[in-house]
């Protein structure tokens, strides 16, 4: 097993939701170092601890990023947890929401795993973990930018787990079904809070598991997909036409 004991760690979108919850439980885990990034320090919360470096990183801007990763050459634990959704189908949803998804939570991440590989080589054994999502699997057509989106990163997450896996940086896949967060303000599901998941993703990844589903309606949901594919998209159809 290897820990995060000791270990320094780079959290993105840690001002709230999964990642502020990660940067608590990296800190009871005993992490040496947590560099807690958000786009605006102004709504990043103290967490009380001199092992928390708060540090502004919009994941979007990547002139930006390559300036945190050149400050940032001790990183042995990349989580990119930033991300956001929008609503809306693919015939008639905005095409702008589904751009700012893309941006965001696809090209946003790829490119902070091109700007940290360097360093998580040179650390190595180190690791990366992306939130990604459930419905990398089958998309939720009301979401069907964030699903693509989603998808997108998925298969990045894949791909780079095949191109670093000999040079001792190992890649996690996240994927929840559904958290209580601000991302999902007004839903009426019952939903886990984010510090218990915050543990379990990060209990997984010390255990070593790739792929990591950490709630419970997320276990249903791959579980179905597991079973079949069609399985996991027809418990999506059936949400999205409210039957
Ligand atoms: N909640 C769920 O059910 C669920 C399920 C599956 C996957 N996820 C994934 O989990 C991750 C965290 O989501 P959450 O539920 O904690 O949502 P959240 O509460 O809405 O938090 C999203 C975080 O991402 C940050 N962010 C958004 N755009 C950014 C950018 N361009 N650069 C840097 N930071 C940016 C936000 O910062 P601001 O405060 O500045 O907006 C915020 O800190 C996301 O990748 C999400 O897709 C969530």
């Amino acid at each position: 097993m290897q820990t995060l004991k000791d270990k320094v760690i780079l959290i993105t979108g840690a001002n709230r939701g999964i990642g502020k919850s990660l940067v608590k439980s990296s800190l009871e885990k005993g992490a040496r170092k947590i560099y807690a990034t958000s786009r605006d320090l102004s709504k990043m919360p103290n967490f009380g601890d001199e092992r928390v470096v708060t540090l502004e990183l919009d994941i979007t801007d990547n002139a930006q990023i390559l300036k945190i990763a050149e400050q940032t050459k001790d990183v042995e634990v990349l989580i990119n947890n930033a991300g956001i959704l929008s609503q809306g189908n693919v015939l008639e949803g905005e095409i702008s929401a589904v751009e700012n998804d893309m941006k965001v939570n696809y090209y946003g991440t790829i490119n902070m795993m091109r700007a940290f590989a360097p360093t998580l080589e040179k650390n190595a054994p180190s690791k990366i973990v992306n939130i990604v999502s459930i419905v990398a699997y089958s998309p939720l057509p009301s979401l069907a930018g964030y699903s693509a989106s989603k998808t997108a990163l998925y298969s990045a997450t894949l791909s780079v787990r095949t191109e670093l896996v000999k040079k001792g940086v190992t890649v996690h896949a996240i994927n929840p079904g559904a958290i209580d967060t601000d991302m999902n303000k007004g839903s009426e599901w019952d939903m886990p809070a984010p510090d218990g998941i915050a543990t379990i993703i990060l209990d997984k990844v010390e255990a070593g598991e790739l792929d990591i589903v950490p709630d419970e309606m997320g276990l249903g949901m791959f579980n179905a997909w597991k079973e079949a594919p069609s399985k996991l998209a027809e418990m999506f159809s059936n949400m999205y036409h409210g039957e």
